[in-house]
């Protein structure tokens, strides 16, 4: 097939908010297609001799190297680019390093993910000047590359059809730093869209962004499922069929003062997912992490190495839909995939 894939040339992938879900059945069934290829070393070198810069305000491990290793797969090339070793760093502006980047390859990423209020505003003041595909690779709002992997990962477990099947997204806590909000905004706004209930779970100090809240409320209402919060871990892990426990910071403060979110979190030490938690939810209930775990305190060894998680089938899906995403976006031509 290859009918719907003219639409995505030189699109943004900011948030999956702005792509319709007919638009994201297509990124999974390509990021599928491309699995089913890189597997059977299937040469698949969309994109020959294309350049996409990948800019990091913070550090990474997945998804640098998913994006590196995956440009590298479509016949492309990837610079490596922090914001210290950029003029960024002198004060250059967005306009500015949006326009020349754009002149000189075929897309930008960017991971900016740490200050509420910046990193997505950020990408889209670059997207805005920039001629080529703006990626979000992590802002403040969303991680939509992460999430896309996440909701493929319960597809190929759970099946396509995610009606009835229920997600608890719980804050756990974590003393190695004050993790961004955006994975449980990005979770809670996208997979209701496709059919999954969906519980969220943290202390009050660590609320989410009020138009991501709304956004969820919105998307769960109009595909008919549900959408809750709750206030403790067994709660939200009741019968829960997927179960995704993870820390980020407080919202208020983590811009200015990210030592702040640590020195809360130490009275809520008890939001572990550890064997005992696990059983609230359904014998089967597949546990899931973006990665970098805290083990010993957001998650025990026992679980994150048992027989439930599927971290690292998780982590793998972060490949094949980067490799999507940035063969839709970035290809001049049409992309084929079969459908399974
Ligand atoms: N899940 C994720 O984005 O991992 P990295 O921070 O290592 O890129």
């Amino acid at each position: 097939m290859t009918a719907k894939t003219a639409w995505f040339k030189g699109k943004d992938y900011i948030t999956t908010e702005e792509w319709t879900e007919d638009q994201i059945e297509t990124l999974l069934a390509v990021s599928a297609d491309l699995k089913r290829k890189f597997r059977g070393r299937i040469p698949h070198r969309y994109l020959p001799d294309l350049t996409i810069f990948l800019m990091f305000f913070d550090k990474s491990t997945r998804t640098r190297n998913s994006f590196e290793a995956g440009i590298t797969q479509l016949g492309g090339h990837a610079h490596f680019l922090t914001a210290e070793a950029m003029q960024i760093s002198h004060g250059e502006s967005a306009k500015d390093t949006g326009s020349i980047l754009s002149r000189y390859g075929h897309a930008i990423a960017i991971r900016h993910d740490l200050i509420p209020g910046e990193g997505n505003r950020y990408m889209r003041e670059v997207a805005r000047w920039a001629d080529v595909p703006v990626i979000n690779m992590q802002c403040d709002v969303d991680h939509p590359c992460q999430t896309l992997a996440d909701l493929m990962t319960i597809r190929e477990k759970l099946g396509r059809n995610l009606r009835g099947r229920k997600v608890a997204v719980s804050w756990a806590y974590a003393p190695s730093y004050a993790k961004p909000l955006s994975v449980p905004q990005g979770l809670i706004m996208l997979l209701p869209r496709f059919g999954l209930d969906v519980v969220l779970a943290h202390p009050p100090e660590y609320r989410l962004m009020p138009e991501t809240m709304a956004a969820a409320r919105e998307n769960a209402s109009r595909a008919g499922v549900k959408f809750e919060v709750c206030d403790t871990m067994d709660d939200a892990f009741r019968d829960a069929d997927v179960v995704i426990p993870k820390s980020w910071g407080c919202l208020d403060t983590m811009g200015a003062n990210p030592q702040e979110s640590l020195r809360i979190a130490t009275q809520y030490r008890h939001w572990i997912c550890d064997a005992e938690m696990m059983k609230r939810g359904k014998p089967e209930a597949l546990y899931m992490h973006p990665l970098p775990a805290d083990r010993g305190n957001e998650v025990t060894d026992e679980v994150i190495d048992g027989p439930n998680s599927v971290v690292y089938d998780e982590a793998e899906n972060r490949l094949h839909t980067c490799k999507a995403v940035m063969a839709l976006t970035m290809a001049g031509q049409e992309i084929p995939y079969e459908t399974e």
